[in-house]
């Protein structure tokens, strides 16, 4: 996860959420490639996506291993620009923004679980879910008071001073799923989040995924699980780096 603090100057070209209620889809690609150039090769991940997701939503994207989701999550998250198409967030074109923006964007706005959980493992849980709020520049004691509820709501209020070491595969996932919320961001963002787990670790993560977004939260999911991606409203697959299918579910 990269994160970098925003100056206060920034001028700030996608406005806060409170300010802008639903009236924009909040993602929107339109005709979104990414091609990686490999010695005289080029590999196509993306083709021509276009894509768009409203606030509140619960997706799953799903499809094979090599299709494109991450590289699709990693785009939808700021963390990767396309080669061509356009990104809009709630109505704002952030396709061509500079990097320092980007970061911005990602700070302000997304969450990210990784299958890996991506916790730093020298700091507790607590410090771990307290430092996108550092980046921010929010006071101790506020940062303090939000980590612990987030812990709390993962139920990790007793592991508060362990290590990642110290806790199990489940447990380091609810710190990494508290950490991408303590931001409140706009969208959650997770990628193969139950991969590395045990089946009754997993459920529990998307038992937890599922309570938020019952709350409002709005997420989108990457898996290859089908059990994983039964739990979102609506199921998007893609195939050689295209969307085949887009519908609602259950
Ligand atoms: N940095 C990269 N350089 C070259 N090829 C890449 C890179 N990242 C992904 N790819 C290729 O793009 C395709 C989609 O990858 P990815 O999005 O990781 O798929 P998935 O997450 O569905 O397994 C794959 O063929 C992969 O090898
Ligand atoms: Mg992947």
């Amino acid at each position: 996860m990269t994160a970098t603090p925003a100056p206060a100057s920034t001028p700030q070209p996608v406005p806060d959420a409170s300010t802008s209620p639903g009236a924009a889809p909040m993602v929107q690609l339109t005709g979104v490639s990414k091609r990686y150039a490999l010695g005289d090769t080029i590999v196509t991940a993306l083709d021509n996506v276009s894509l768009t997701v409203m606030r509140g939503e619960y997706v799953a994207i799903m499809g094979t291993s090599g299709s494109g989701k991450s590289t699709l999550l990693q785009i939808l998250g700021a963390l990767d620009q396309p080669t061509e198409g356009t990104y809009e967030l709630e109505g704002h074109d952030i396709t061509a923004l500079g990097d320092k923006e980007q970061a911005r964007i990602r700070n302000r706005h997304f969450g990210f679980v990784f299958q890996a959980y991506n916790l730093f493992p020298e700091l507790t849980a607590l410090d771990n879910v307290e430092l996108p709020l550092t980046y921010a520049g929010v006071n101790k004691k506020e940062r303090r008071e939000r980590a612990r509820l987030r812990l709390e709501q993962m139920g990790l209020s007793a592991r508060e001073r362990h290590l990642p070491a110290q806790m199990s595969g489940g447990e380091q996932q609810r710190v990494a799923i508290a950490r991408a919320l303590v931001t409140n961001p706009t969208l959650l963002l997770a990628d193969e989040p139950t991969g590395n787990l045990n089946q009754e670790a997993g459920e529990r993560i998307m038992e937890l995924l599922s309570g938020l977004h019952g709350g409002g939260t709005s997420l989108i999911v990457v898996t290859h699980d089908l059990a994983v991606g039964a739990r979102a409203k609506r199921l998007i697959t893609v195939r050689d780096g295209q969307v085949v299918g887009d519908a609602a579910q259950g």
